[in-house]
């Protein structure tokens, strides 16, 4: 690759999730490739310090599962930037429950957070992105848990299959547009979500120990490698790519 073949200048993004975790570090990277990048979550203060953390553009609260928070901020991307080339989406929750201690309450609070969410993202940034006429990238963190699924994440699991097939729907929608729709699957990545899943063994540390040791490259991943692939998606190296399931997950599910 030559130097400044990722460039995103000129480009708007929009981040969910944005205020900590894997969702911090794809703002971070997109920004430091040329996006005016917008972060959005249900966290401001996180939000914000993040922001200037970053230098990136904004931060605007969004809560994902709310219709009308979507169209309030798409309105707001055009007001402030006039177009819409990159959304990520990428808030979720992963609660741990398998079939049977999952009641209708949790297994809907996930699917409305991480599958309802990308209905709704994809559905109101698609007519923003279409104007501009330069094609764009909407990318959706699935988990290859959409792809092996696992007992003690029943909802999670569902969910994030859910989401893996969306995106093909909406990449075949779209790509009329050259607007791609790809979806990325990380494995065990440390952040908040993992270190709360490791506590739930009694002993975090043991428990990320282990997952170290079991992963094929040899440790968990790091938000950067999920960054790395996104910024890949968001950038016009991918112009030909769509409906992909990018898996970045060290070999764990080899
Ligand atoms: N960490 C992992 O091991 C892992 C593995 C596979 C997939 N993923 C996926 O990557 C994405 C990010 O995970 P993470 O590990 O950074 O999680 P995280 O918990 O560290 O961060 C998630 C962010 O989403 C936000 N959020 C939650 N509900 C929201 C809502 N209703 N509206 C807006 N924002 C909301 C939270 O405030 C938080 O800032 C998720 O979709 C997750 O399922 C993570």
């Amino acid at each position: 690759m030559m130097a400044g073949d990722i460039s995103l200048e000129g480009k708007v993004a929009l981040v969910t999730g944005a205020a900590q975790g894997i969702g911090r570090e794809i703002a971070s990277r997109l920004t430091q490739n040329g996006a005016r990048v917008i972060l959005s979550d249900v966290e401001p203060e996180l939000g914000q310090e993040a922001v200037a953390a970053i230098n990136a553009a904004s931060y605007r609260d969004l809560d994902v599962t709310s219709e009308d928070k979507w169209a309030e901020t798409i309105a707001a991307v055009r007001e402030e930037h006039g177009r819409l080339d990159i959304l990520v989406n990428n808030a979720g929750i992963s609660p741990a429950a398998d079939i049977e201690q999952t009641d209708l309450d949790l297994w809907r609070r996930v699917q409305t957070i991480n599958v309802e969410s990308v209905f709704l993202g994809c559905r109101a940034a698609l007519p923003l992105m279409r104007e501009s006429g330069d094609g764009g990238s909407i990318i959706n963190l699935s988990s290859i848990q959409g792809i092996r699924p696992a007992a003690p994440l029943a909802a999670y699991s569902a969910s994030k299959a859910a989401v893996r097939a969306l995106t093909k729907s909406v990449a075949l929608h779209a790509a009329g547009d050259r607007i791609r729709c790809n979806s990325v699957h990380p494995g065990g990545v440390h952040t908040r979500m993992l270190d709360n899943f490791a506590a739930l063994t009694g002993d975090a540390d043991a428990a990320i120990a282990q997952m170290n040791a079991a992963n094929p490259l040899g440790r968990v991943g790091k938000p950067l490698d999920i960054a790395n692939g996104v910024l890949y998606l968001a950038s016009d190296l991918s112009e030909w790519v769509t409906g992909l399931e990018l898996v970045i997950d060290g070999g764990s599910t080899l």
